[in-house]
């Protein structure tokens, strides 16, 4: 089990990867993702996840810059968009990101979303292989990938995601997903792990947190870890950027843990994998 925020999980390649990182995700670039991003750093964070739809990666690596951890302890996380998705453009919109990241290379790029063209996302992932095997990039994955996409790439793919970033939270927790790619030696990682701010009411996590003095979000994120399951909340606060990462000093029963895993009601705030066709 994890015990500090810079504990890591080893993927399948043997890179290793912090267990819980920022997201961000909503936040503007320039000031406000420079603050956040710095906050978390001197907080002793060492993942950041951003996207080319963020358009918040020059705030990113400019916070990278002025924050004072060398480079190589840091793991960052970026993602190549829907619209780029090809084996040209996911060349070309890597060499973008970096560009405004101001890195000389990626700890791990994703494919955002699998999208409804199967030939599509292949070209893009042997775009990823290329830039892995070029030394550009440590690690290649996807995000919202469903079972179906992974055993497709896989089948016809050479090296297997070594991520899959999802949406998961106790009201959409992934059970089947997990086990997959538990089986596939895939790591998850759960996006929108605080629900976007949509669980803090729910009374059985609120009475676990009486339990353990700790918050809802504690819990949460607590219950990600426990699950094998890296975790990246967003927050522009630093007071919350901290209270986020005090998870280490407690462990949740076996009961508390079925307890909120029996609180999924298969229930997303973001779109079905299969369905989003946004900028395709
Ligand atoms: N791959 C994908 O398709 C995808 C999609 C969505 C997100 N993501 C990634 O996942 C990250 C996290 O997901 P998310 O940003 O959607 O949602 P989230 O982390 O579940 O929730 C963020 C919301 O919770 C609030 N919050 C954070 N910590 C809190 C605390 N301790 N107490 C009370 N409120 C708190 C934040 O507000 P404040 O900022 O005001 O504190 C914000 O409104 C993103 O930032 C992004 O990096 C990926």
């Amino acid at each position: 089990m994890p015990t500090s925020l810079k504990d890591t999980t080893t993927l399948h390649n043997g890179v290793k990867m912090p267990w819980l990182g920022l997201g961000v995700y909503k936040v503007q670039e320039g000031e406000e993702v420079i603050q956040a991003v710095k906050a978390a750093i001197k907080n002793g964070y060492i993942g950041i996840d951003t996207a080319a739809l963020y358009q918040n990666e020059a705030g990113v690596g400019q916070a990278i810059r002025e924050a004072g951890v060398p480079r190589e302890e840091l793991f960052i996380t970026t993602k190549v968009w829907n619209n780029d998705q090809g084996y040209d453009s996911t060349l070309k919109a890597f060499e973008t990101s970096l560009g405004k990241l101001q890195l000389d290379y990626l700890d791990l790029y994703l494919i955002h979303w699998p999208g409804p063209d199967k030939n599509k996302y292949r070209e893009t992932w042997k775009a990823l292989e290329k830039l892995y095997k070029d030394g550009r990039v440590h690690a290649i994955g996807v995000s919202n990938f469903q079972v179906h996409h992974l055993e497709d790439l896989i089948a016809h793919t050479e090296i297997k995601p070594m991520v899959n970033q999802v949406e998961l939270h106790p009201s959409f927790n992934q059970a089947a997903l997990r086990e997959f790619c538990k089986k596939e030696g895939i790591q998850i990682e759960a996006w929108a792990p605080l629900k976007q701010g949509q669980l803090f009411n729910d009374p059985s996590l609120i009475e676990i947190g009486q339990k353990y003095n700790k918050s809802v979000a504690q819990v949460i994120l607590r219950w990600d870890l426990q699950n094998e399951v890296v975790t990246i909340p967003k927050s522009i606060k630093e007071q919350r950027i901290v209270a986020n990462a005090d998870i280490f000093d407690f462990e949740l029963s076996a009961e508390d843990m079925e307890r909120i895993n029996s609180l999924n009601k298969d229930e997303r705030v973001g779109p079905d994998p299969d369905t989003f066709t946004r900028d395709f």
